[in-house]
This record gives structure tokens, C-alpha cells and sequence, in this order.
């Protein structure tokens, strides 16, 4: 297929796409909280910029073979499968809770190519393992979209299970990796609230893939970042399954420089039952 031009896309207003009957809301909190998706109408989590950055990354590749980490409403596999048409897609989310929406669009406009792998922890890699031995095969995966617990184990935990699989040139995206450094105060007065405030920052996987690439050049051959996610890109070098990022860090023999959790939490603004995000100051 041809590969999507942001401006070109089926746009009817600036937050909406609607592809073929089927619409796509970006939705920021609190409303994210508050729509739920329907049938022919899904919301997804981020924001127009956040898609345009992600295909002026990609650069004209159209990912055959995708992974969406952290389903939620379900916007975001829609939204993946109506932009590239992928031989197969993956969602995998820790809620087992069906979403009856999105099941019956996987069901309609998927033919088979499309799976929702829910109850699975981004964390638990046998399990990732086994949900992409079932979509995939032995076949390479292009593209890697995270933003699920935006926790820095578990997101490190999946990296290493699903970074070695991606092919090469390979594009694994890492989303909201500056949650500590945010300026709103829930970020730094409210610490992000439980979810995040006993948490090591994401940023710390920044540091890690920072090393990855000085220390493993043929594997991460390139990694960027903007405001919103990291882009890693896979080189042709081997790379095990669930390797150990940190056999390939190197600092002189010193500790490797770390962003440390905060000491304490307030209230969250915005809460939803599987994660915390972006609550807006009060
Ligand atoms: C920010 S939302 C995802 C938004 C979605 N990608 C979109 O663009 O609309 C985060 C999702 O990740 C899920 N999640 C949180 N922790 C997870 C984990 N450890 N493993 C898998 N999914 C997780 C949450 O249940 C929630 O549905």
C-alpha cells in the first residue's frame, strides 16, 4: 500500500479520522476517562501530533507485522490497522475485561490478521513470547508501539523480549518515557500520583538505551526521542531473545548515573482502573 501522509489521512475535524465508516477520536484526559468506544467509533489515547511524529519516523516503511503494547479503548489497534493494513496485528493488555467493540471490529475488518491477547502482562515474556509465536510465527515484527504500564521493569522487560524480534530496520516505540520530568504539578507536586510515585522514571530506559547503543551498535543502530516517546531503531547484529541490557552497558567501571523515584505521593487528579495518565493540574 501506499504509506500514509499525515495531511492526506481521512481527517473530519482535528482530532478525527474516520476510515471507511469507522472513526477514530484522539482523546486527552479527562475526556479520555470519560468516552468509551462504540461500535464504528473508537477512542484512542494520544494526540495528532503524537501520529504524525510516529510516521515521519517510520520514514515511508509501511509495518507489516505490528505489536500495540496497552490496548485500553482499543483507538489505537484501530487506528494501526486502518493506516497500514498489516499481515498481522497484535494487541496485548493486562485488563481481561472485554471491550465488545473492538472484538467485533477485529472480527469484521481483521479476515484473521488481527488478535487481542488481554489478561497478559507486558512483563510476563513468556507469555509476550508465546502471544507473538501465535500472530507471528518465526516472522520478523516492523513495528513495536508501547504504552502500557510506562513503568520502567516492565517496559525494560518487554524491550528485551520483543526488541530482538523486531527486523532489521525495525522501528520500537517507546511512549510518555518523560512522565518524572513533565512540569504539570500532578507530575512534580502529586509525584504522578500511586501509580507512578514509587516508581523508577522511565527515563532511566533512555540512559539504558543510550549505553545500548554505544555498547551493541549493530543491534540498536540508532535511537531518538522527542517529547512524547522513544524510537529505536533495530540493526541487523544478533541479538538473543530476553537478553540482558545490562551485559552490554559499559561505564568505566561506575555506576551507571540513575533518575531515582519520588519519595512520596499524593491523590492522582485523574485515575482509570489499569493506569494513571497525564491528570491535568488542579
Ligand atoms: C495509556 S493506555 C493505552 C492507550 C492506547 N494505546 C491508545 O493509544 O489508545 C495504557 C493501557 O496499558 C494497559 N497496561 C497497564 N499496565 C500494563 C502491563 N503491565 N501490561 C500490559 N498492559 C498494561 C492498561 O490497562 C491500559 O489499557
Amino acid at each position: 500500500m501506499t504509506f500514509p501522509e499525515f495531511d492526506r489521512l481521512p481527517w473530519d475535524g482535528p482530532d478525527r479520522l474516520v476510515f471507511d465508516g469507522v472513526a477514530v477520536e484522539f482523546c486527552a484526559p479527562p475526556l479520555l476517562y470519560e468516552r468509551d468506544s462504540v461500535d464504528g467509533r473508537f477512542i484512542v489515547g494520544r494526540t495528532p501530533g503524537m501520529l504524525r511524529a510516529l510516521l515521519r519516523e517510520l520514514g515511508g516503511r509501511t509495518p507489516a507485522r505490528i505489536v500495540d503494547i496497552g490496548v485500553y479503548k482499543g483507538g489505537s489497534m484501530v487506528l494501526l490497522n486502518e493506516l497500514f493494513r498489516p499481515e498481522a496485528l497484535l494487541g496485548l493488555e493486562i485488563n481481561a475485561a472485554d471491550i465488545a467493540p473492538l472484538t467485533r471490529y477485529l472480527v469484521e475488518r481483521g479476515g484473521g490478521r488481527l488478535r487481542w491477547a488481554r489478561g497478559i502482562d507486558q512483563a510476563d515474556r513468556k507469555s509476550v513470547h508465546l502471544a507473538c509465536d501465535r500472530t507471528f510465527g518465526d516472522a520478523p515484527i516492523d513495528l513495536v508501539i508501547d504504552d502500557a504500564s510506562h513503568w520502567y521493569a516492565k517496559t525494560l522487560a518487554s524491550f528485551t523480549a520483543l526488541f530482538p524480534r523486531l527486523a532489521t530496520g525495525g522501528c520500537y516505540v517507546i511512549e510518555d518515557w518523560a512522565w518524572a520530568h513533565w512540569p504539570d504539578p500532578h507530575w512534580q507536586r502529586d509525584f504522578g500520583g500511586p501509580h507512578f510515585a514509587d516508581r523508577s522514571p522511565l527515563s532511566n530506559l533512555l540512559v539504558d538505551l543510550m549505553l545500548l547503543v554505544a555498547g551493541a551498535p549493530s543491534a540498536f543502530e540508532r535511537v531518538a526521542f522527542d517529547a512524547v516517546a522513544i524510537y529505536v531503531t533495530r540493526g541487523a547484529g544478533e541479538l538473543a531473545r530476553d537478553f540482558d541490557p545490562f551485559a552490554l552497558q559499559h561505564n568505566r567501571g561506575q555506576p551507571i548515573p540513575r533518575f531515582a523515584p519520588s519519595s512520596g505521593a499524593r491523590a492522582p487528579v485523574h485515575e482509570s482502573p489499569g493506569f494513571v495518565f497525564r491528570g491535568g493540574g488542579r
